[in-house]
């Protein structure tokens, strides 16, 4: 009787916070607790304490829990005291490792605190049934290779058992309520990842349309542009064109008038009929280049390709501008390769304006008494004619070098001029699949620049 009032229990885990939830979960039952962190301790503890019920961990340490309760079941002191192993039944040799210790009880880790409190209950109860019983024989277990020797009573290993089977039961349920609790999230998952797919497939087809839509307003935007700028180039085409015809006219009667053929001018006459043909020639050049212009950009401009003779080309330019050079005591001179083939594949009105062009700016830019270089050669590889221009002018500063072939650049808008040459010679070269570009000053040289462009010869 004295015995059911001790309702003393000694709880050994290594584990601090396991042992504090335990000691509290059985302080609130009106138990009285004393814990253990280990088994050396727990056992020096066992004659101060005297404990009703010892509750302990396996997995320890210093020794584990089945040591701890071999050492109490041969001490005969504190045989008649339930031992408890608690463990989460990960391994079924646990299970005769307990029997064979002579452990009373396993207990889950995951116990229901009312289940925790019935089974001490029940313990406490047949501790006192069972004191006394004569130990049995014993008798051998192989399990997995292993041979288990088991001493405890029938009883006791039938209790034991039970428990084992409860733990196993609680933990099964455990887990049917956990694949419960996934299965509901999984459908809930699944529910979440279907709405959403569908808001991003909602907002993929709109953006879609969103983007065929602005593609088609685009679309339409660019073939108006296209049509816009077709429509500007053919009006200034039309418009040179109608500017030309009575331009010619002025400058043949100009030309008439000059030649005096219908009288002797007087020496303002002649004078202002000089201008008369100066500004017009200069007005022609101007409505050709926008012409030109004007064709580039409606892509209307087309190679038409003959067989050009490269060398007389330079010379018929060098008799050209033979009496401007005089004038102006510049050294004017012809440097042509004897490589250069008796005809090249080109457009021969095309690559005379490119030369004229770049002729007329040296001539521009070149001061009275310098020199220019007019020369044509093949590449080393024979796959190009160059032909290039040399002056001994101002030059062109490196910052301009780069947009000097953009339309209406000029380094210096003091010189006659519009701006436009270089940009056409760019693009007419360009059709021909040609390189132009500028070096200045020339190699070896202090001062002026070589301009130069390509023509590609056929492959062999
Ligand atoms: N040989 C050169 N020496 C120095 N500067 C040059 C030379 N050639 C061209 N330039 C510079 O490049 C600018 C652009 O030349 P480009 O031939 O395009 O136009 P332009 O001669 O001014 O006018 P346009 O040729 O339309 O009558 C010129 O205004 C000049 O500043
Ligand atoms: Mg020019």
């Amino acid at each position: 009787m004295e015995q059911l009032q001790n309702k003393k229990i000694l709880i050994v885990d290594d584990s601090p916070m396991q042992l504090q939830q335990l000691c509290h979960l059985l302080e609130k039952h009106n138990y009285e607790v004393a814990a253990a962190s280990g088994v050396v301790e727990a056992l020096g503890m066992m004659e101060q304490v005297s404990p009703a019920v010892v509750i302990s961990d396996i997995i320890m340490q210093d020794m584990d829990g089945f040591e701890l309760c071999r050492r109490l079941k041969a001490d005969s002191r504190y045989k008649p005291i339930p031992v408890v192993l608690y463990t989460v039944l990960a391994d079924p040799r646990d299970v005769l490792r307990g029997l064979e210790c002579g452990a009373d009880n396993f207990m889950a880790k995951s116990y229901g605190e009312e289940n925790l409190v019935v089974m001490i209950e029940q313990l406490l109860v047949r501790k006192s049934d069972s004191d006394g019983n004569i130990p049995p024989q014993g008798f051998e277990i192989t399990f997995n290779g292993e041979t288990y020797f088991i001493t405890s009573t029938t009883q006791r290993s039938i209790d034991f058992l039970l428990s084992t089977y409860e733990v196993a039961v609680q933990m099964n349920r455990k887990l049917i309520k956990t694949q419960d609790d996934l299965k509901r999230v999984n459908s809930y998952m699944e529910g979440e990842v279907h709405r959403y797919r569908r808001h991003l497939e909602k907002l993929v087809e709109d953006r879609t349309e969103q983007i065929h839509l602005l593609n088609d307003q685009l679309l339409g935007l660019a073939e108006e542009a296209r049509q816009a700028s077709r429509a500007k180039s053919e009006f200034i085409a039309n418009i040179s064109h109608e500017l030309r015809t009575p331009l010619n006219s002025i400058l043949g009667f100009a030309q008439v008038l000059e030649a005096e053929y219908y009288g002797a001018l007087g020496e303002k006459q002649k004078e202002y009929t000089g201008y008369i043909l100066e500004a017009g020639q200069h007005l022609l050049s101007l409505i050709n280049d926008i012409l030109d212009l004007s064709k580039i950009e409606a892509g209307s401009m087309e190679l038409s390709l003959v067989k050009v003779d490269i060398a007389g080309i330079l010379e018929h330019a060098m008799i050209l501008l033979k009496e401007k050079a005089t004038a102006h005591s510049i050294h004017f001179r012809l440097e042509a390769s004897p490589l250069l083939p008796d005809t090249i594949e080109g457009d021969e009105r095309k690559i005379k304006q490119v030369i004229f062009n770049l002729l007329s700016n040296a001539f521009k830019f070149t001061p009275d008494n310098g020199e220019i270089v007019l020369s044509a050669s093949v590449d080393n590889t024979g796959g190009q004619v160059e032909i290039s221009v040399t002056d001994t002018g101002m030059g062109i500063p490196e910052q301009y070098r780069e947009k000097l072939f953009s339309p209406f650049t000029q380094v210096d808008s003091s010189k006659a001029g519009t701006g436009l040459g270089l940009h056409l010679c760019k693009k007419m070269v360009n059709l021909w699949g040609g390189k132009i570009d500028v070096v200045s000053p020339p190699e070896g040289a202090a001062r002026g620049c070589r301009f130069y462009f390509t023509i590609p010869l056929p492959g062999e």
